[in-house]
């Protein structure tokens, strides 16, 4: 019988990993205490308020002191706040404060700690499904993953989508401008859509996507916004209703659809002659060791949570996978009947293709 020589031990690299993996539970943890501090406005009192002690913070945010002092001592810990140890208060430097409270900002990070809490929350039952090979729907999951995705994207569409993208494609704009028949696929909560017909009041937009408690969202979101251009429908990517469209969008959506090109092939059939697909994809290279990175590996957590399982859970069951990379995203494309497809811009996170009938 064959041994296998076992690598001997380096004692030092033990010792590093454990270390490493000691930060990664306190940042595991402070996924939480994130979440907490933005739902109990924490951050926001603290923002620009200077050096407030623990019962000053507890009083103007009407909570208990003895929760919010573990709390600040949790965030001074990971460097989120500061701690001054003579006076005992605590302050939020400008740059967090900026990240954790101005929605307006690119750099807004609440979205991304609340999807990533609601994904940890409904691990149980990947973790059954992995067993089987069965899907999770995007609907099968929690508020937060719903509301927290929202959140997370939001701020990279209002820093990108009006001033990058559009631009970047083929003459789209002056379609916009002068009104154009656009269909937002897959729009979750419909941030895109009504960043899109606020911008654009010619054009008329139709978001849909499958989960019907996201698009309840979006009605009401439209109306907050007095979107007047923006309806929704509840439908699948392969039978969104309406014809002759001159734009077709895709945000952070078709990854996760069970048969991406079934989609591709309706889109084809639903879009006028001359018109466009812009498809927004997270940022990933098309190999493996491409994406070994920071932003790797939030993305391949993700979609080991969310993404990969919602696809599986529909007919065909392609599974991309949130890193699927241009050269697959390319193939499902032109099997729809597309012919060309480009790569028009790129962000940190995001691909951003065009492609056309
Ligand atoms: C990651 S979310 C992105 C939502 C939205 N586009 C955004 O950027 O905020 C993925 C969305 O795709 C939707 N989705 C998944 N499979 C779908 C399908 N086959 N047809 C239509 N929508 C689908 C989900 O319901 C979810 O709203």
């Amino acid at each position: 019988m064959a041994t296998i020589e076992q690598a001997p031990l380096d004692m030092e690299k033990l010792e590093a990993f454990v270390f490493r993996a000691v930060d990664e539970v306190g940042a595991t943890l402070n996924t939480a205490l994130v979440v907490m501090g933005d739902r109990l406005g924490l951050y926001r009192a603290l923002a620009g308020a200077g050096p407030l002690t623990p019962s000053e913070l507890a009083e103007r945010t009407g909570t208990a002191e003895r929760y919010v002092r573990e709390w600040l001592n949790a965030q001074a810990a990971g460097g989120y706040v500061e701690y001054d140890p003579e006076s005992g208060r605590y302050t939020l430097p400008p740059e967090q404060a900026l990240a954790l409270t101005d929605s307006e900002s690119p750099a807004y990070l609440p979205g991304f700690f609340q999807i990533a809490l609601g994904s940890v929350i409904d691990s149980p039952r990947i973790a059954d499904a992995a067993q089987t090979g069965e899907g999770v729907g995007w609907h099968q999951h929690n508020h937060d993953v719903f509301e927290g995705c929202e959140r997370f994207f939001r701020p990279g569409y209002n820093a990108n989508l009006l001033d990058s993208w559009l631009p970047a494609l083929d003459g789209v704009v002056e379609k916009l401008e002068r009104g154009a028949n656009v269909a937002d696929v897959g729009c979750g909560h419909g941030s895109s859509t009504i960043l899109m017909a606020k911008a654009y009041p010619n054009s008329t937009f139709t978001g849909s996507d499958y989960h019907a408690g996201s698009i309840e969202t979006a009605r009401q979101r439209a109306r907050e916004a007095g979107a007047e251009n923006a309806t929704f429908e509840v439908a699948p990517a392969a039978g969104f209703g309406g014809t002759r469209y001159d734009f077709v969008t895709m945000f952070d959506c078709l990854h996760d659809m069970g048969d991406p090109a079934g989609a591709a092939r309706h889109v084809r059939e639903a879009l006028a002659k001359d018109g466009t697909w812009m498809i927004v994809e997270p940022k990933a290279g098309d190999r493996v060791e491409e994406n070994l990175n920071p932003v790797g590996r939030a993305y391949y957590g993700f979609s080991t949570l969310l993404c990969t399982p919602a696809s599986l859970s529909q007919e065909v069951g392609l599974a991309l996978g949130a890193q699927a990379g241009e050269a697959r995203i390319r193939d499902v494309v032109t099997s729809g009947g597309f012919t060309r497809f480009r790569r028009a811009a790129e962000t940190p996170f995001n691909l951003v293709f065009e492609a056309r009938p």
